[in-house]
């Protein structure tokens, strides 16, 4: 088991431990009881992870309000849900004293870290990740949010955990398709952050795959210590936290256009190769640099190729309404080298002309 603790210098009620372990969840609520005693709890999850057995095995026989979302999973990733969320809360009688208890995947954090920046003017949040994306990304760092019916995240606010429990072995029962795909958080963080890490996980993806947990509980502290250093220097994306966008540019577009059919981390792996493409064509990849990451990615058995189906139109629209386009064109975080972004004049994140996306878009079809 090990611990890291995040430091948000910019905001000092921010400062978070993220445990890391093999079959910690039973013992998270005589924690969280200690360490936020005067706090009333309340769940929130969904119904995979209720058939995975993860909240029977976070309560025992703990009473503990509990709200379920079904169907999980994005499409419920919505206000409505929060609403829904917020009102059980309050049938409850829940007030400003309330602990929100995240138990679940990317979308059940979002939604519950939402809830909690909103309810009562804003009450703390404990993230529990179970799935690889949640572990390695998005439990950690604040973000929260649900989609419009227009695009991802359009409703959102930062809202920081106050305590992050990651147990690795709920990763065993997580359907081999999701947990595959949120495995390239993990190879992105290595892209942007850190070399020796590439290299760790193409050497070890035997076992990530076979779900060792000895390994698991390795790459989770490695994603964790990556991403907290990058939230502690901007926590609120004013620049360096940008980074963590690599690859999200054209990945959200291609995940909002495949209407979620592709999973985030599908979406994630094809938008990585097309910012690969856009530094080759702008002259800064070394040319077995692709070949190295399409391995890595390969790995993962994710798609690195556009399907067919899916409109060049309509991505080209999604990139211009992203959320940090400036006059309806986004920057691209790029790499230099394999575990550094390209860095220049005071900048994480670069112009490319539309022309460029334009010619790698058709490069990455199918
Ligand atoms: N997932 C990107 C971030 O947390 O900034």
């Amino acid at each position: 088991m090990s611990q890291l603790n995040v430091n948000i210098p910019s905001a000092g009620a921010d400062r978070y431990t993220i445990h890391i372990g093999s079959g910690l969840l039973g013992s998270v609520p005589a924690q969280l009881e200690k360490d936020f005693s005067g706090l009333s709890k309340f769940v929130v999850t969904d119904s995979n992870v209720v058939a995975a057995g993860h909240l029977a095995r976070l309560l025992g026989k703990a009473q503990v309000g509990t709200y379920i979302i079904d169907p999980p999973g994005e499409g419920s990733k919505h206000i409505d849900t929060v609403v829904s969320i917020i009102e059980a809360m309050e049938k409850a009688s829940l007030g400003r004293d309330t602990l929100i208890i995240a138990l679940g995947g990317g979308t059940v954090g979002d939604i519950a870290g939402f809830a909690a920046a909103i309810f009562k003017r804003g009450v703390k949040v404990a993230q529990i990740p179970t799935t690889t994306v949640s572990q390695a990304d998005s439990s950690v760092g604040g973000k929260t949010g649900v989609d419009s019916t227009i695009s991802k995240n359009a409703y959102g606010a930062f809202r920081q955990p106050q305590v992050v429990y990651i147990d690795v072995e709920t990763l065993k029962t997580l359907d081999d398709r999701q947990y595959r795909s949120g495995l390239v958080e993990s190879v992105k963080h290595a892209l942007i952050a850190d070399d020796e890490y590439f290299d760790y996980l193409k050497k070890n993806m035997p076992a990530i795959l076979d779900r060792d947990c000895d390994v698991l509980e390795q790459v989770a502290y490695t994603n964790c210590r990556i991403k907290a250093a990058v939230v502690a220097a901007d926590p609120t994306e004013q620049n360096k936290r940008r980074i963590l966008n690599f690859g999200h540019t054209i990945g959200h577009a291609v995940e909002s256009a495949s209407k979620f059919s592709l999973l985030h981390g599908e979406a994630v792996a094809i938008g990585i190769i097309g910012a690969e493409l856009i530094a080759q064509k702008m002259g800064f990849a070394a040319p077995d640099r692709l070949k190295r990451i399409q391995e890595a990615l390969s790995m993962l058995s994710v798609p690195l190729k556009i399907p067919k189906g899916l409109q060049k139109e309509d991505l080209f629209d999604i990139i211009k309404r992203d959320k940090k386009a400036v006059n309806q064109w986004p920057k691209f975080v790029l790499l230099d080298k394999i575990g550094h972004v390209y860095f220049k004049d005071g900048q994480w994140a670069h112009d490319v002309g539309q022309q460029i996306v334009d010619e790698t878009l058709d490069r990455l079809y199918l």
